[in-house]
C-alpha cells in the first residue's frame, strides 16, 4: 500500500444546504451557472440558486446534454473568456458537472479544449468550479474526473486533473424527488460498478479498503432490495452519500484498480446512446467471466461477505450470478441487441472504437487485450 490522498472538496450535505452557496462562493466572484435540459427550473433546484445568487454577479449557460458534448461545451468555454468568470457553479448530474470540468479547464487554454482529452494538452489551471448535484450516481462532484464525448467522431473520452475537483458540493437529497426512476436506477448500478472497479481485482490485504467497499455495496444491495421505499428521505439521503463515497477516491486508494467494464461501456454509449449505467450492467457480468480466474479470490470474498454465499468449489461464478440477479431485480438488461444491422457487424464497431482509443490492454494486469473484449463482447451482445 503507498499512496498519497486528499479530497478537497467541502460537502454541504442535507436538505436546505442549497442556500450555504451565498457564503461559498466569494461574493466578488463572477459566476457562470450551468445546467442541463431544464430539470432544475422545474423542481425549484434553478429558484433556489437564484435567491442564494442574489448578491452575485452571475450568468447562466444552459443544455448540457447527457453525455456533454465538447461541440456543446465549447460554447461555455466562450462565455467564460468573454466575461472573465472567475467561478462556475454545475447544477446537475454527473453530465453537467463533468461538462462544467472541461469548461474550467479549456477556458485557461487557448487552444481547442479536445486536445485536454486526447493528452495533447496537460491542464495546469483551471477556473474554480463548485457543484449542486441533482442525480446521485457518478461522483464526480467530489472526484477530478470528467467525461466528454465529441459527437462528430462518437468519441467519448476521460480525462482526470486536480485543478477541476470541486472547491465544494451541495448534496441536498430533495432534489432527487423529481428524479425518473430511471435515473435512480442508473445511479444504484453505477455506483455499484464504481466500486466494484476497485475491489474486483485481486487479493491484495488492504482491510479498510476492501471492508469499506463490501460496506458501500451492501448498501447498494439494500437499497436495491428497498427500492419500494425510494420516496423515503432516509432511502435518499443513503443512496446520495453512498453513491460519493464509491468514487471519491478514498477506496481505491493504494490498491489495484480495473475500469475495464467502464472503458467498453463508453462505446456502447458513444455508438448508440446507451445510458452510462446500462452500458455497464451490458458489460460487466460477461467480463467478469471471461477473467473469473484471476478475478477469482476477490469474487469469492464479495460473495461471502456480500451475498452471504456460503463456500463452494463455484462461489466465484455464483457471485457473479448474484450481481446478474440484482441488475435484474432492478429491471436493468445484462445484454444489448440496440443496434442497427447485425450483431458480428456491432461487436466489430465496438472493438474498432477500442482500437481506435489506445483501449488494448485493460483491467488490472491489462490482461483485456482486443480478443478478450471480443470475447466479451460476443456474450454482451445479442
Ligand atoms: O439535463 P437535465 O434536464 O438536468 O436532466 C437530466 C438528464 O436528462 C436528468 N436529471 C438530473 N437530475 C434530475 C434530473 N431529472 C429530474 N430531476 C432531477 N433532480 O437526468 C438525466 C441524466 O443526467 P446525467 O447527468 O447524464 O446522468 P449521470 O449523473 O448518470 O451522469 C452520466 C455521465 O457521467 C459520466 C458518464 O460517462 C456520463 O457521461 N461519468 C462521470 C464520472 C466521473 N466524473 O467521475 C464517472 C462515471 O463512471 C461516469 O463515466
Ligand atoms: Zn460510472
Amino acid at each position: 500500500m503507498q499512496f498519497s490522498y486528499s479530497n478537497p472538496t467541502h460537502i454541504y450535505f442535507g436538505q436546505g444546504q442549497i442556500n450555504s452557496i451565498s457564503s461559498a462562493i466569494d461574493s466578488s466572484s463572477k459566476v457562470l451557472v450551468i445546467y442541463g435540459g431544464g430539470s432544475i427550473k422545474k423542481n425549484g433546484v434553478y429558484d433556489q440558486v437564484t435567491q442564494a445568487l442574489s448578491n452575485h454577479q452571475w450568468f447562466e449557460f444552459s443544455g448540457v446534454e447527457p453525455n456533454p458534448t465538447k461541440e456543446t461545451l465549447d460554447k461555455a468555454v466562450a462565455m467564460v473568456k468573454e466575461h472573465d468568470i472567475d467561478f462556475i457553479l454545475a447544477v446537475g448530474g454527473g453530465s453537467v458537472i463533468d461538462g462544467s470540468k472541461y469548461v474550467a479547464a479549456a477556458a485557461q487554454y487557448d487552444g481547442d479544449g479536445w486536445d485536454i482529452m486526447i493528452g495533447k494538452h496537460a491542464v495546469t489551471s483551471a477556473t474554480p468550479l463548485g457543484a449542486i448535484l441533482t442525480l446521485p450516481a457518478t461522483g464526480s462532484e467530489s472526484n477530478s474526473g470528467a467525461v466528454i464525448t465529441k459527437a462528430e467522431t462518437h468519441d467519448k473520452l476521460p480525462f482526470m486533473s486536480s485543478h477541476v475537483q470541486p472547491v465544494f458540493a451541495v448534496m441536498d437529497p430533495d432534489v432527487m424527488k423529481t428524479l425518473p426512476e430511471r435515473q435512480l436506477l442508473n445511479g444504484l448500478v453505477d455506483a455499484w460498478v464504481h466500486v466494484c472497479e476497485q475491489y474486483l481485482t485481486f487479493d491484495h490485504g488492504a482491510m479498510v479498503q476492501d471492508g469499506y467497499a463490501e460496506a458501500l455495496l451492501r448498501n447498494l444491495k439494500h437499497l436495491g432490495a428497498e427500492f419500494a421505499e425510494r420516496d423515503s428521505d432516509q432511502w435518499r439521503a443513503n443512496l446520495m452519500w453512498t453513491a460519493n463515497q464509491a468514487l471519491n477516491g478514498l477506496i481505491g486508494s493504494g490498491v489495484p484498480h480495473d475500469w475495464a467494464t467502464h472503458m467498453i461501456g463508453h462505446e456502447f454509449t458513444a455508438l448508440w446512446h446507451v445510458d452510462h449505467a446500462r452500458s455497464l450492467a451490458i458489460v460487466q457480468p460477461h467480463l467478469l467471466r471471461n477473467q473469473l480466474e484471476s478475478k477469482k479470490a476477490k469474487l469469492e470474498q464479495l460473495g461471502r461477505n456480500v451475498f452471504d454465499l456460503p463456500a463452494s468449489d463455484d462461489l466465484a461464478l455464483k457471485t457473479i450470478e448474484q450481481i446478474e440477479a440484482f441488475y435484474h431485480s432492478l429491471g436493468v438488461d445484462t445484454t444489448f441487441n440496440g443496434y442497427e444491422n447485425d450483431k458480428q457487424g456491432a461487436v466489430d464497431a465496438v472493438i474498432n472504437q477500442l482500437e481506435k482509443h489506445g483501449m488494448v490492454a485493460l483491467g488490472e494486469k491489462q490482461a483485456i487485450n482486443l480478443e478478450q473484449s471480443r470475447q466479451i463482447l460476443q456474450q454482451a451482445i445479442v
